[in-house]
């Protein structure tokens, strides 16, 4: 059936790309709605939009005409998607708080539809607490959002805060809509990239995980269908398209903690690289002139392990087993110590070919031993293979 989409153009310099969007969704033949904010109309025009979309563009709460011919309630339920593009931080702060004070905002409050923000904005608007903390809670409750990659932004500054463009959200919706995938309805748990734990205040301990394959295999089963809630140390990359849930955590503890509040699921992938161990934490920042500390490494949890010896274990439970030596005899312990279904080794001797790099070797190993062993190749690549040769026959 002919999928139908409402677009909310808000107030951005970025507000031209909502064109090329609404093209590119009435040429792949989506049913399309326009709702404009008033600033929205100071950038492009509704005649432009509606010369595209070949529809009327909404744009007052109370227009009587508006609300006799397509109210805004029947607006908020009708639609299989709302997408925000671009999204303001102005927008994005009036959602999280619950405003609605025009046609746009309103709609938004009384939907239950699935919403993907596309933000634009000037990476200090971008990065200040106050709208990263709106991100964050918008996607605590499900709410979507796609970045762009790094550049030159309009105002002249540089960084995060471009927004991504209207072929990827096309990308995103042909998985969004394509229900005929081989992990339609699983439930999936993946942590990705390093954890950090604190020494004092400035330092800590880490590894050097960059989350890339992690990111990458959360990507991959999301594209396959599956509901995917990835758990991430801090990295610096972008956000996987299509997650159910995306949180970001500092510590092995934390992760932990999310993890366990997010069981049960059907599958666990344990790609995070957690530290080992933790330090005695010391409130303030430790003095040079006071010599050199004796720190105290104390064991950090399990997090394999704990979810593995679960009550609510997921029925397939899959580890990472970064070695530098002895690497399939270390992995084969591993998989009986953690009672895991599956253990994903990789040797990282020469870690810089592993860590960071886009490029992996792996062994995949089961409880009898080699699996399936995986040549060089690109993360990307690795992660194809492992969800189509792994996870999708053992859930199936
Ligand atoms: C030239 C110009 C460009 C702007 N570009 C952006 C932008 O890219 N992102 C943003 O969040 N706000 C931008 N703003 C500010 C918003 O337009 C402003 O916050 C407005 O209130 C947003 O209204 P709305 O969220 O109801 O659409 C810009 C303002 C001007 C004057």
């Amino acid at each position: 059936m002919r999928k139908k989409i409402l677009i909310v153009i808000t107030g951005s310099i970025a507000a031209y790309k909502a064109l090329y969007l609404i093209r590119k969704l009435k040429e792949k033949d989506f049913f399309i709605n326009v709702i404009m904010t008033n600033s929205a109309k100071k950038f492009i025009t509704p005649l432009s939009v509606s010369s595209l979309s070949e529809k009327r563009v909404y744009e007052n709460l109370f227009d009587l005409t508006e609300e006799t011919e397509m109210g805004h309630i029947k607006l908020a339920k009708m639609h299989d998607l709302i997408i925000v593009m671009p999204a303001s931080a102005n927008f994005i702060a009036k959602v999280s708080n619950g405003y609605a004070d025009d046609l746009a905002t309103t709609v938004l409050l009384a939907s239950k539809t699935k919403v993907l923000f596309v933000p634009a904005m000037n990476i200090n608007m971008l990065t200040n607490p106050i709208t990263q903390k709106n991100i964050k809670y918008l996607r605590s409750l499900g709410y979507d959002f796609i970045f762009g990659n790094e550049g030159k932004l309009a105002c002249g500054d540089y960084g995060l805060g471009r927004m991504s463009e209207p072929d990827d959200i096309v990308k995103y919706l042909d998985i969004l809509f394509d229900k005929t995938k081989p992990l339609d309805g699983i439930e999936a748990l993946v942590t990705a990239g390093p954890t950090q734990e604190p020494i004092d205040p400035v330092r800590f301990i880490s590894n050097k995980s960059s989350g890339i394959q992690g990111y990458l295999i959360a990507e991959e089963l999301a594209k396959n269908g599956a509901n995917v809630s990835l758990i991430s140390g801090p990295t610096n990359l972008s956000t996987p398209l299509n997650l159910s849930n995306f949180i970001k955590v500092e510590t092995a503890e934390e992760m932990l903690k999310v993890c366990l509040k997010k069981i049960p699921k059907d599958l666990f992938i344990s790609v995070a690289a957690v530290t080992d161990w933790k330090i005695n934490y010391n409130k303030h920042k430790m003095k040079k002139e006071e010599g050199i500390p004796k720190l105290k490494l104390i064991d950090n949890p399990d997090i394999l392990k704990s979810i593995s010896f679960h009550k609510k274990r997921p029925r397939l439970v899959v580890g990472f087993a970064a070695e530098t030596k002895h690497l399939t005899q270390n992995a084969m312990k591993k998989i009986k110590q953690k009672k895991c279904d599956f253990i994903i080794a990789n040797n990282v001797a020469n870690s810089k070919e592993v860590f960071g790099s886009n490029m992996n070797e792996v062994a995949i190993m089961n409880t009898k031993g080699i699996f399936l062993k995986l040549t060089k190749m690109d993360k990307k690549k690795l992660a194809i293979k492992i969800v189509k040769e792994v996870i999708v026959p053992s859930l199936n």
